[in-house]
């Protein structure tokens, strides 16, 4: 049996507009296997979380999937009915977003947001239910269980409350978790712990992840393999360690470039001149050819594209730009 959990291929997400479609996600490609953790970076307006948000059936209207596929272990997911993607959302995928208020209720203790959660997907009584809260809070390091557990979300700090969204991610036992910019809205201090709780859980449970972030250290300390975006399109997708030491897309060079802490001291901060494009300027040909120092005239003809590990680049695909 494969142990692809989540298969998603050639996803376009559009937005239609009176000007015309915005292409924020153009076709992506991409696997996540049990027990593996996907990174997803780029910089802000890359496509990483409307990608998320299309796996997990949360696009906002008039967002919507124009084209692809999306299988979570085998069953295809995009075309399902809102009911029933609200069922596997609950069920099947986990999500983690920057601000756990946007998963706890604030009128509600945490104690009862987890065992409701238990109880709506397994047969334990509510006593029963109760204590495997408690076990899951104690897991994801939550201290006084017993008297914390009938507490409010805003009685708990930022970094207690995203532990206990962890913990409510995983109360389903999911067989994916999408986790956007999870540590983004935490203490410098703390995101450490919740990126390494979070990867320690999921790798007992042999859940998948796919961790959203602009912060290419956060992958390098955690994730498997890594998939670069820009402009909607993939620009690398790897091993983290063979991207982080022999990146090949000259975006993902410029990105590493500048990552403090994976430069040695010698070299100078590698700073990529220009911005991404905006959605409705994307350049004909490689998305990135404006800011290329490589860019030839194929770059600026044909759309260097990646279903698989590689980098989406004339450069790297054929070794010549002409
Ligand atoms: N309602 C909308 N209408 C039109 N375009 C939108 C809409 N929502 C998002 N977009 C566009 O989709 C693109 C992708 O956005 P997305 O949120 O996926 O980026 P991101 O990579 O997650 O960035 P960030 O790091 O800032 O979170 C952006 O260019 C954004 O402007
Ligand atoms: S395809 Fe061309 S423009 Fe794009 S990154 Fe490669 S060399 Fe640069
Ligand atoms: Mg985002």
């Amino acid at each position: 049996m494969s142990d692809i959990v989540l298969d998603v291929r050639n996803l376009r997400v559009d937005f239609p507009t009176r000007r015309g479609i915005l292409t924020a996600v153009d076709d992506v490609s991409l696997t996540i296997r049990k027990g593996e953790i996907l990174g997803m970076v780029g910089e802000s307006g890359a496509g990483k979380s409307m990608t998320g948000m299309a796996i997990l059936g949360l696009l906002e209207p008039p967002g919507r999937i124009a084209a692809g596929s999306i299988h979570l272990s085998g069953d295809r997911i995009d075309q399902l009915s809102d009911r029933e993607m609200q069922d596997v959302r609950g069920r099947r995928i986990g999500a983690i977003f920057q601000d756990p208020l946007t998963s706890l209720n604030p009128l509600f203790r945490v104690g009862d947001q987890l065992v409701e959660t238990i109880r709506l997907h397994t047969d334990l009584t509510r006593a029963q239910a109760r204590e495997r809260a408690k076990a899951l809070m104690r897991e994801v390091g939550i201290p006084a269980v017993e008297e914390r557990i009938d507490n409010y979300p805003h009685q708990f700090s930022g970094g207690m409350r995203q532990r206990i969204v962890i913990a409510l991610a995983l109360c389903a036992e999911p067989e994916l978790i999408v986790a956007d910019e999870p540590t983004t809205a935490l203490d410098v201090s703390i995101q450490a712990q919740i990126t390494a709780l979070l990867k320690r859980l999921c790798r007992e449970r042999g859940t998948a992840v796919m961790l959203v972030t602009h912060d290419m250290g956060v992958i390098a300390e955690t994730a498997d393999r890594v998939a670069v975006m820009y402009a909607g399109r993939l620009a690398e997708v790897g091993r983290v360690e063979d991207v982080v030491q022999r990146p090949r897309h000259p975006y993902t060079v410029g990105l590493m470039g500048s990552i403090p802490s994976l430069r040695s001291d010698a070299e100078e901060l590698q700073m990529i001149p220009g911005a991404m494009p905006r959605l409705d300027a994307i350049p004909p040909g490689c998305a990135f050819n404006p800011r290329c120092a490589h860019a030839g005239p194929k770059c600026r003809q044909d759309v260097p594209r990646i279903d698989g590990p590689g980098a989406a680049c004339w450069l790297a695909m054929e070794g010549a730009t002409a």
